[in-house]
């Protein structure tokens, strides 16, 4: 009898362990990515928050900075050296003013060996020194800097309206309709149907260029259809008419890149960055699964 218990919680114990093991394996094939987010006071030094984009302008300086040392000491010019090492002193401290959640992530340490090392000429510690300064800038930069560009500067579409006042993902599941319908009607040899889909799809591409203007306002130039993509249009209408089914399907792809492919390149894939990152799940909504 005891024999059968002990051999029980054996089974049990065994159990409990596949158990485990299963449940492991299943986060693993969730591949689950956690991000880190930048600390909020990073938000003052961006638009809109700030009339200029501060932090990033920052970071263009320590960058000219870091390669402009590095250029002196290998030439050994301790004038121009010493200029860019001290400007370099000032904006690398800066970062800790700016976002003091930040400071411990600084070596300041390594800092003064560069300024040192560069007011007594030892050019070659200047470049060690300069280079495990460098580690912090990479060590921040692998944690922050893509949640961060896409967070602060991705360019923000949501509440967008076009047109009539329809919500922007409204209006682009109504293209993506258009364009679907253009290709169906083509390979089933409905031309009618092929040409009025097209013809609300040329609609439509009128109606998103009105929202470009809002950001890309190059003075007189129309931005969306412009010209590249006005001509694909005008050359599918063509193939549409008289075009065999291959030159129909070859210009819809053309006009498919330029009139979407393009702009999802650049603005859908920033825009789903920055909506996955200030998306704050609660545990309940994360339990439910249902988003
Ligand atoms: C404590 C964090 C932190 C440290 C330290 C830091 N950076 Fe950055 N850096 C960032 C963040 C966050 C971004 C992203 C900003 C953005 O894209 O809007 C960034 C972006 C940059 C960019 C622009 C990158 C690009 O390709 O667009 C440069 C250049 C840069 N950093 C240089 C440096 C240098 C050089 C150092 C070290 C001397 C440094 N940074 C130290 C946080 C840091
Ligand atoms: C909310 C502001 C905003 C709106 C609206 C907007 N853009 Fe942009 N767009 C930008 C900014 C800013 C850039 C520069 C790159 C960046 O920071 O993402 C850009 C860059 C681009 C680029 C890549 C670079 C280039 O110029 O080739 C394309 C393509 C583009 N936009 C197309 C469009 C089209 C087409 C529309 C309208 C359907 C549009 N954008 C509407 C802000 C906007
Ligand atoms: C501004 C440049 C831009 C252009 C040009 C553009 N899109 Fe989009 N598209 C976006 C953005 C940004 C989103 C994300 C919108 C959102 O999530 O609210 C999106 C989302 C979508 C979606 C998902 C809509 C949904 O249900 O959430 C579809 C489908 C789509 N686009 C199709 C198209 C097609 C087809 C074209 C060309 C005929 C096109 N788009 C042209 C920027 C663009």
């Amino acid at each position: 009898m005891r024999w059968r218990v002990f051999f029980g919680l054996q089974v049990l114990v065994v159990g409990l362990i596949a158990g485990a093991a299963v449940f492991v394996a299943q986060m693993h094939d969730d591949h689950v990515v956690i991000a880190k987010k930048p600390p909020q006071s990073i938000g003052q030094w961006y638009k809109p928050e700030n009339k200029r984009q501060v932090w990033l302008h920052t970071m263009f300086r320590l960058r000219r900075e870091v390669v402009a040392i590095e250029t002196y000491a290998l030439a050994e010019d301790s004038p121009n050296l010493n200029k860019w090492a001290g400007m370099l002193d000032k904006d690398y401290q800066k970062i800790a003013s700016m976002v003091p959640e930040w400071a411990p992530r600084l070596d300041l340490d390594t800092l003064a060996a560069v300024q040192n090392a560069a007011g007594e000429g030892r050019y070659k510690e200047v470049i060690a020194a300069l280079g495990k300064l460098n580690d912090t800038c990479r060590s921040c930069h692998a944690d922050f800097r893509t949640v961060t560009a896409a967070l602060y500067r991705a360019p923000d579409f949501s509440g967008m309206k076009v047109a009539d006042g329809k919500p922007l993902n409204e209006h682009m599941a109504a293209l993506s309709r258009h364009v679907n319908h253009i290709k169906i009607a083509i390979d089933d040899g409905r031309d009618g149907d092929a040409m009025t889909a097209f013809s609300n799809l040329k609609t439509g591409l009128d109606e998103l260029g009105g929202t470009c203007v809002k950001c890309h306002n190059k003075l007189g130039q129309k931005i969306y259809p412009d010209p590249t993509l006005s001509g694909a249009i005008a050359k599918l209408e063509e193939s549409l008419r008289t075009g065999n089914l291959k030159s129909k399907g070859r210009s819809l792809g053309m006009v498919a890149v330029l009139a979407c492919a393009q702009c999802h390149g650049t603005h859908r894939l920033a825009f789903d960055a920055k909506v996955l990152y200030s998306q704050d799940k609660t545990w309940r909504r994360l339990l439910q699964h249902r988003f």
